[in-house]
């Protein structure tokens, strides 16, 4: 089993290029399936979550290959077969292949995603949206039998924001006769680079960003070249590192609008933070002070991701601070790992209190889930002592050498392979 093994202490300090956004790559790469042809996609990042989907795509005959960070997915052999339950359970948000597919054959059959680490994960939305849009579903033994002879346009408003929903809408959507208008849809970014994506790839799609998109389907697609947008949430981390340990990091290749409502909490927190174009600086003195309660909603509010690593920053601040999560229903299961360092947070249904502590012990922790992982990490270069994380398969699902990245900075950390 790997482990991660830190010690707190060291401030950090230097320079690091952010790596592509998963969020942005996952549906993306579902969208390759829209069109029999070649893309060529830059700026990928080397995932657990990547290498899932590549593997999906290779069940279903496409292939794909890196090139450094540049991977090439081509889909003109595409078959029409099934996704194993293997495949589907690695990796919760393979349901966004399902519009893809649809689109492309007119037929899917695949079992439920897996797990629900963050709580239910429900996915009625996207089915419903997908009914809309003229596909029978049909729910037998844990699979969806899913067909779509034709499918065809249909206005839709989503009951909430859903990322997920949103983007197996847009997909299944494009393949489409006639126009779809896609109401309440999210707004993340992730979603106007899928918009681009499609786009690129030659499809009639308007709105990403705003509530409302509108796709007129059936245009015929192919392949293309894109740059993936930078990873918002692997951005908010390496920030919370280094507000929590102190230091002083430039964060390159990043959009800093994406992250306003983290940047200005560690800026209430005490931090100090420059920003330009592509780039975002920041300088801690390790000593952080409490700040408003931090409610995680839809883009542009406070992102559910960011939670876990901003709490770990919060740990030693002097004063109380409430997060409330709104997005997902069990989402502080970071929380007992953290106690294990030292630290003092109650929890209540969506409400976490933390008091802030002086200090941090180094202890022995498991990574729950992908963020809550990262925030231990955090807490562990706040904290006196040697600390070890296990259970990294959470943390390699969105994270590129999380241990490289931090230890490039300063940090007292290696990756144990045994
Ligand atoms: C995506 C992100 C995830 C992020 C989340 C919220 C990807 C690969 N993952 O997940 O990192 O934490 O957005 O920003 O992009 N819901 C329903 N029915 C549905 C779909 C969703 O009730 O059919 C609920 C969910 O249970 C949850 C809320 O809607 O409470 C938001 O979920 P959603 O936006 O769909 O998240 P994901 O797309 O799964």
């Amino acid at each position: 089993m790997s482990y991660l093994k830190l010690s707190g202490g060291p401030a950090l300090q230097g320079e690091l290029a952010v790596q592509g956004a998963k969020n942005s790559v996952l549906p993306i790469l579902a969208a390759t399936l829209l069109s029999a042809g070649e893309c060529v996609i830059h700026n990928c990042p080397k995932l657990k979550d990547v290498d899932a989907s590549i593997r999906i795509l290779q069940t279903l005959g496409c292939r794909a290959r890196w090139e450094g960070h540049t991977l090439i997915v081509d889909t003109a052999g595409m078959t029409c077969g099934e996704i194993p339950d293997g495949l589907m359970r690695e990796m919760r948000s393979s349901v966004i292949f399902l519009g893809a597919i649809l689109a492309r054959c007119g037929r899917s059959v695949l079992s439920y995603p897996g797990g629900c680490e963050l709580g239910p994960r429900p996915i009625d939305l996207h089915l419903a949206a997908l009914q809309a849009l003229g596909a029978g579903i049909e729910e037998r033994g844990g699979n969806l039998y899913c067909s779509a002879g034709k499918l065809h346009g249909s206005e839709i408003t989503l009951s909430l924001p859903s990322v997920g929903a949103t983007e197996n809408t847009l997909l299944a959507a494009c393949g489409a006769e006639g126009t779809t208008v896609l109401c309440n849809a999210a707004r993340e970014p992730e979603i106007v680079d899928l918009q681009n994506f499609l786009r690129a790839m030659g499809a009639d799609i308007h709105g990403a960003g705003s509530s409302t998109i509108v796709v007129r389907g059936g245009k015929p697609l192919h392949g293309c070249t894109h740059t993936v947008i930078s990873d918002r949430i692997a951005a908010a981390t390496y920030l919370s590192a280094a507000a929590a340990a102190g230091g002083d990091v430039l964060l390159r290749q990043v959009d800093y609008r994406h992250l306003s409502t983290v940047t200005a909490a560690l800026k209430e927190a005490g931090c100090t933070v420059h920003s330009g174009s592509d780039w975002v600086r920041l300088r801690s003195r390790g000593a952080l002070r409490a700040i408003r309660p931090v409610r995680t909603a839809p883009y542009p509010g406070f992102p559910t991701d960011a939670q876990a690593v901003l709490m770990a920053a919060m740990l030693r601040s002097r004063g109380t601070t409430l997060f409330i999560e709104n997005i997902f229903e069990n989402r502080y299961r970071h929380v007992a790992e953290l106690l294990r360092m030292g630290a003092n947070i109650r929890t209540e249904g969506r409400v976490a209190v933390v008091c802030g502590v002086q200090t941090l012990h180094g202890a022995k922790t498991v990574a729950t889930d992908l963020r809550g992982g990262a925030g231990l990490v955090i807490a562990a270069l706040a904290a006196e002592g040697e600390s070890e994380i296990a259970a990294l398969e959470h943390i390699d699902r969105g994270y590129e050498d999380l241990a490289g990245n931090l230890a490039s900075l300063g940090a007292q950390i290696v990756r144990v392979d045994k």
